[in-house]
């Protein structure tokens, strides 16, 4: 019994994966999600492959932020499975897909306001557990240079980010801009493999957005797989080969940006979502 049940186990992962390629960084199949009457997700399957930028696109209420809490593992489904890097995690706690490498960011950014931005980005370290406590009285010593390292490494991201400068402020003096690139520091911080980026550009002034939008690039580039909620369609068309609409819940096209906003059925789903 033992064998037939790691037979099959063998033969997901192959299935998975096939030999010299990485499986996708994420694979979700039949989502489903309502909530009372509205199913906010509904039998949606989303492919991300791994390194790929994926665009995610539909008009308001459409469901795009209740798949990155499905995905995330924040909501449970009411059905449907997902794949993070070609392993289940359908059964996973939201911690467990972050060790994993599953990183995102929200909407809206809610640093811990009091904190430095420094000691924001350090409560993602993934040493940041119960154990750690526990080991910290047994090693002291030990415990206190992985700690240095790591604020050493969150100096790094936040220079990458172009935060240096309000590093020991608190949190809350920082503009929505420099919130977005917290969000974006705190993830990178617990070393993702894929992002999660839900509107990184709204309420970003004009001079940031481009900034934004270029380590988005260069963070794919380092080969972090990339699903992108976004309704600046110019960014969309700058980041993304390809993208999903989506429209009450339900896959309504995919493919390259200019092709799928050139389908009328798209530009009707956009413009009867917004109410005009
Ligand atoms: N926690 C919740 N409880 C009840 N209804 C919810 C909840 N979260 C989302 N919804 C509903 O599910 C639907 C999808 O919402 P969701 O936030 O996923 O849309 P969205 O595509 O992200 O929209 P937006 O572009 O405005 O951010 C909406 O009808 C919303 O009102
Ligand atoms: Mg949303």
């Amino acid at each position: 019994m033992n064998s037939a049940v790691s037979d099959t186990a063998a033969a997901e992962r192959v299935s998975a994966s096939p030999p010299g390629r990485l499986p996708p960084a994420i694979e979700a199949s039949g989502l489903t999600k309502a909530f009372g009457g509205v199913k906010a997700v509904d039998d949606l399957s989303v492919s991300l492959e791994a390194g790929g930028i994926l665009g995610l696109i539909g008009p308001n209420g459409a469901g795009k932020t209740t798949l990155f809490s499905l995905i995330a593992g924040s909501l449970r489904p009411d059905a449907g499975t997902i794949r993070i890097a070609g392993e289940s995690v359908s059964r996973e706690p939201a911690h467990r897909r972050i060790a994993r490498g599953l990183g995102r960011t929200f909407q809206i950014p809610r640093p811990f306001p009091l904190m430095t931005v420094l000691e924001n980005v350090m409560t993602a370290s993934p040493g940041q557990t119960g154990e750690r406590l526990i080991a910290n009285l047994l090693v002291p010593g030990r415990i206190a240079r992985q700690e240095r390292a790591e604020a050493v490494r969150a100096r790094e991201i936040l220079a990458f980010l172009s935060l240096s400068q309000v590093a020991d402020q608190p949190a809350r003096v920082l503009s929505g801009g420099q919130r977005k690139l917290l969000e974006l520091a705190r993830v990178l911080m617990a070393r993702p493999r894929v992002i999660l980026l839900d509107e990184p550009a709204a309420g970003v002034n004009p001079a940031l957005l481009d900034f934004i939008v270029e380590r988005i690039v260069e963070i794919n580039r380092q080969g972090v797989a990339i699903l992108i909620i976004e309704h600046n369609m110019e960014l969309v068309e700058t980041l993304c080969p390809r993208v999903l609409v989506m429209a009450e819940g339900r896959r309504f096209a995919e493919g390259a940006p200019h092709t799928v906003m050139r389908d009328a059925a798209v530009v009707e789903a956009f413009l009867g979502g917004n109410g005009s």
